[in-house]
């Protein structure tokens, strides 16, 4: 978890949809490398283990969200430094039969609400020494599955504006990143893989480290592109699956 670095000291870090899984781990390493942390998740019961965290109950889509953080950003941090843009669902249908509504709502939360908050943010990173954007792709920022189409839709997007976001803010010293997690067991994935034992197989092997990932795994990876070590690092798209997709 970080170990005794204290990497973050006063770096002032926002993490979306902390309550559970890889954005949860994600603030509690941040936290213990000394960073001033803005938590926000829709369902907040999750956040209390955060100790020393500033809380937001929040929906990332709602149509003020991007506005009340960058607020609650301001009046509990004083600014910021660090974005990452967490806060995702997996859902999807065959096209076919996909609806209107599904299609919508997982855009609605894995692009446009990280458009909508990266937008809001600029203002406050120009000012920042070292500002950071770390957003959430997938190994599906690259591929697809059947009946995972808007999911992957969705992360081939956050590929795209990443890496425009990257050329736009170089200049200002800020970098923006994503990370491409694989099969990482959090409360997004845990009952599928509970519930289907050929699913989980199927991503066990497919990984050459022969096993599924831990959300530390995946803070890891987005702790180091929010730190200063990683300041040349900028458009990359991290994978951090295990060797899940160098498997013929
Ligand atoms: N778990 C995996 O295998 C995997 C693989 C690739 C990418 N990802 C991505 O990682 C990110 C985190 O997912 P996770 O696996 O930790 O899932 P998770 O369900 O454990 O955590 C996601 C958190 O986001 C919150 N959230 C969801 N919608 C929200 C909204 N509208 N407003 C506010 N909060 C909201 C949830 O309440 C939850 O606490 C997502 O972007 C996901 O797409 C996960």
């Amino acid at each position: 978890m970080g170990g005794a670095l204290r990497r973050f000291e006063d770096i002032r870090c926002l993490v979306t949809g902390a309550a559970d899984g890889i954005g949860h781990a994600t603030a509690a390493m941040l936290l213990a490398e000394g960073g001033r942390v803005l938590v926000c998740d829709r369902n907040p019961a999750g956040l209390e283990a955060l100790q020393g965290a500033a809380k937001l109950e929040l929906d990332v889509t709602a149509e003020d969200a991007a506005e009340r953080l960058m607020q609650a950003a301001q009046s509990e941090l004083g600014g910021l430094d660090v974005l990452v843009n967490n806060a995702g669902i997996a859902a999807g249908a065959p096209v076919e039969t996909l609806t209107d509504e599904l299609w919508r709502q997982v855009l609605d939360v894995n692009l446009d609400a990280v458009f909508r908050i990266s937008r809001a943010a600029i203002p406050l990173l120009k000012l920042s020494e070292r500002g950071r954007i770390v957003n959430i792709g997938s190994v599906m920022s690259t591929m697809s599955s059947p009946a995972m189409g808007v999911y992957a839709v969705s992360k081939h997007a956050v590929a795209a504006l990443t890496k425009t976001l990257a050329l736009e803010l170089g200049e200002y010293g800020i970098t923006a990143n994503y990370v491409r997690p694989g099969a990482i067991v959090t409360g997004l994935s845990r009952d599928a893989f509970d519930a289907d034992e050929n699913f989980r197989n199927f991503w066990v092997n497919k990984s050459a480290l022969r096993r599924l990932g831990q959300p530390e795994d995946i803070a890891n990876a987005i702790v180091f592109l929010a730190s200063e070590e990683a300041a040349f690092i900028t458009g990359h798209g991290l994978l951090v699956d295990g060797g899940a997709l160098q498997t013929p």
